[in-house]
């Protein structure tokens, strides 16, 4: 389904019935990222799945912050009339909007699922290589993501149809879309001082082999984060609910069983 938010369209999906869960997806995926999960928790659950601005089936706007995919986010909401506190499960860069959606909407949120990300801001370095990347695919198209990150995402033993699946879809996805996330990862605020604050039930899930954030940055989270719980999904990269989606999804079902 797709609904006008402010200055784009937004395209989502829900799935299921019950307490509501919203899923954030990383970069530069879509929603169909969580459908693996979505559909097995369906039973109990009323599974949102966007897809960001500029990803996916939404449409791309030039400019991007992680506070407008938070407070898209919260649009969405909105306009579903879905006032109940929500669970919200973000991966990497959805774990960054995850914080900012913390910060700004605390009331929206029935418990956090930080999956495979990082509460850092960039090096300086790593905001550069970022604009670069902007640039590149500017001119040359997503392909050129779509060729970088591929090999980044998943682990060694992933299937090649995992991979040439969503090699297929970032190359499609809006190089408009893709430099204007690059360059919010980029500016984004350090979320380190947040870490402190957050007051509510949260799970952390991090792939054993993930190297864009590896479980080291996931085991310091989860000290700074009182009474938060990790979980490594073995043998997975950097997106479990693609590769391991029978162990992710059951260390998210406990989870949120167990909150009552
Ligand atoms: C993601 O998976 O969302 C990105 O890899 C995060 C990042 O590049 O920092």
């Amino acid at each position: 389904m797709d609904v006008q938010i402010g200055d784009f369209n937004l395209h989502y999906e829900i799935i299921g019935d019950g307490e509501p869960i919203l899923f954030i997806h990383g970069f530069p995926l879509s929603g169909e990222m969580w459908r693996p999960t979505a559909e097995r928790l369906a039973d109990r659950w009323k599974c949102i799945v966007p897809d960001l601005r500029g990803h996916g089936q939404s449409s791309a706007t030039t400019e991007a912050s992680m506070t407008r995919y938070a407070d898209d986010l919260a649009a969405l909401l909105d306009k579903l009339h879905e006032w109940r506190p929500a669970v919200i499960v973000g991966l990497s860069m959805g774990g960054y909007i995850a914080f900012e959606f913390f910060r700004r909407h605390r009331n929206r949120i029935r418990a956090l699922v930080m999956a495979d990300t990082q509460a850092n801001a960039d090096a300086p370095d790593a905001a550069a290589r970022r604009e670069t990347l902007a640039q590149t695919v500017l001119k040359d198209g997503s392909r050129a993501i779509a060729d970088a990150m591929i090999p980044q995402l998943f682990s060694q033993t992933a299937l090649q149809s995992a991979r040439d699946q969503w090699h297929a879809a970032i190359s499609q996805t809006s190089p408009v879309g893709v430099a204007a996330a690059l360059r919010a990862m980029a500016t984004r605020p350090d979320s380190t001082p947040t870490l402190a604050q957050i007051d509510c039930p949260t799970l952390i899930v991090v792939g054993q082999h993930d190297t864009i954030t590896p479980p080291a940055v996931s085991e310091e989270m989860h000290r700074a984060i009182r009474g938060s719980r990790l979980e490594i999904i073995l043998t997975a990269g950097h997106v479990p609910p693609i590769e391991q989606a029978g162990s992710f999804t059951g260390v998210l079902r406990q989870f949120i069983e167990e909150l009552g």
